[in-house]
């Protein structure tokens, strides 16, 4: 089992487990693939990077180096990308309840974009901005009434959420335009929605085009929207249940769909974004653990291992799925069938609930594949478990990007 060019037990050895390793040359094919494909004759385009799916300095280095511009949710995750030395024009910072201080710190950074989520939101933007040296462009973030996850997607009205504005109320948005309009820093630039995640049906993208840009021409005698970002979701390959999809197929599905929709609306939109996460990260990194105690009971077979729920939460949060090898014995036959739990309190702590594999035996280093988005974003300190280390591996090469937190560091603001 070889990620980057190293073994992974050698990495394993190197920087100890709980692990996450990166395959760097994937990280930067994918990045590639995105902004080469996702270009057009017909409209100016923008890949930014969901940085929530993994948010860290190297990572934001990496994505600039293409050229990407970047999602931030957080003050923290702005933070990340000031100390990264990132371009704040190029930065969209999103959430549903920016804090005033937040929205501060935006202004007070550069931030090229806002994506208001509210209209007490944009009262706020409009408060704090009024009579400054600031400027910034700003999106809506509208609800479409399209959900989409896993494997379908479902056209309803979701107006519900607690993200966006729901279309449902459009005076809302017509007023809420109006008053950011009125603003001489804003420039009210476009519309924003983000449908789901981990979607595989490129007709969802298709219907959410069209109710875009129809509405986008509905507010034409209020602000004059240009731009539309159609938002993240694109599906990774977790395990053979999923198809791959293709990077430059759905680019072209979305970017051909929108260049149709923009011939009904006589060619009002000028830029299209949008904004992978996911399908930049999951499938480059890969969790090292080092198996412990192997239990047997009535019905199960269980592997222990030295993480859990506290480096990935994704199968106890939400049932996701991962397949997972023991480096060194990928080409043996498998033999029996394991649990493979972590070793937080928690019974639901179950990393892969069915997998068959060789005889696992306690030491060997199980590698659990697909684990790059939304594992150490979403990280806790669950049973004061420290945060693993990161490792970046390319052409046979580690570096330690995120360093393993310590007993010290983790205590460190406690009195
Ligand atoms: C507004 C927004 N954009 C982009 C993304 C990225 O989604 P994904 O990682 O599925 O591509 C998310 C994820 O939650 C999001 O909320």
């Amino acid at each position: 089992m070889e990620i980057g060019g190293m073994k992974a037990d050698v990495l394993a050895k190197q920087y100890g487990t709980p692990l996450a390793v990166y395959d760097e040359n994937r990280l930067r094919d994918r990045l590639r693939e995105f902004t080469e494909y996702f270009r057009s004759g017909s409209f100016e385009t923008t890949v930014i990077y969901a940085s929530k799916a993994f948010n860290c300095k190297e990572m934001i280095r990496l994505i600039s180096d293409y050229g990407c511009s970047l999602d931030v949710v957080s003050g923290g995750e702005l933070y990340t990308a000031v100390s990264a030395g990132y371009d704040c024009a190029k930065v969209f910072f999103h959430g549903n309840n920016k804090t005033p201080a937040e929205i501060r710190m935006a202004l007070e950074a550069g931030v090229g974009t806002i994506v208001i989520d509210n209209p007490m939101e944009a009262a706020e933007l409009v408060k704090q901005i009024h009579g400054t040296d600031h400027k910034v462009n700003v999106f809506l973030r509208v609800n479409p009434g399209i959900e989409a996850h896993t494997h379908k997607y479902i056209v309803t009205a979701h107006v519900d959420s607690k993200f966006g504005f729901s279309l449902v109320d459009k005076e809302e948005i017509f007023e809420t335009v109006k008053m950011l309009k009125a603003e001489e820093n804003i420039d009210v630039e476009g519309l924003h929605a983000h449908i789901g995640s981990q979607i595989f049906e490129d007709k969802a993208y298709e219907e959410l085009i069209r109710k875009m840009f129809a509405f986008a021409h509905e507010l034409k005698n209020i602000a004059e929207i240009r731009s539309v970002n159609l938002g993240g979701g694109f599906a990774a390959y977790y395990t053979a249940a999923d198809k791959r999809i293709s990077v430059r197929s759905i680019c072209r599905t979305i970017l051909e769909t929108c260049e149709e929709e923009n011939e009904e609306i006589d060619g009002q939109i000028k830029r299209i974004l949008i904004e992978p996460g996911r399908s930049i990260v999951a499938e480059a990194g890969y969790n090292l653990y080092t198996v412990g105690w192997i239990k047997k009971t009535p019905n199960r077979l269980y592997a222990f291992v030295d993480g859990g729920m506290s480096d990935n939460i994704r199968p106890a949060l939400y049932q996701a799925k991962y397949d997972a090898v023991i480096a060194g014995k990928e080409y043996l036959p498998t033999i029996h069938t394991y649990t493979i739990a972590g070793k937080c309190c928690e019974s639901g702590d179950i990393l892969i609930d069915s997998i068959d594999l060789p005889e696992v035996k306690t030491g060997d280093i199980l590698v659990m594949k697909t684990t790059g988005a939304y594992g150490y974003s979403m990280a806790s300190h669950y049973n004061k478990q420290a945060l693993p280390a990161v490792v970046f591996v390319r052409d046979g090469e580690a570096r330690e990007v995120i360093e393993r937190e310590t007993y010290e560091h983790m205590i460190s603001l406690e009195k």
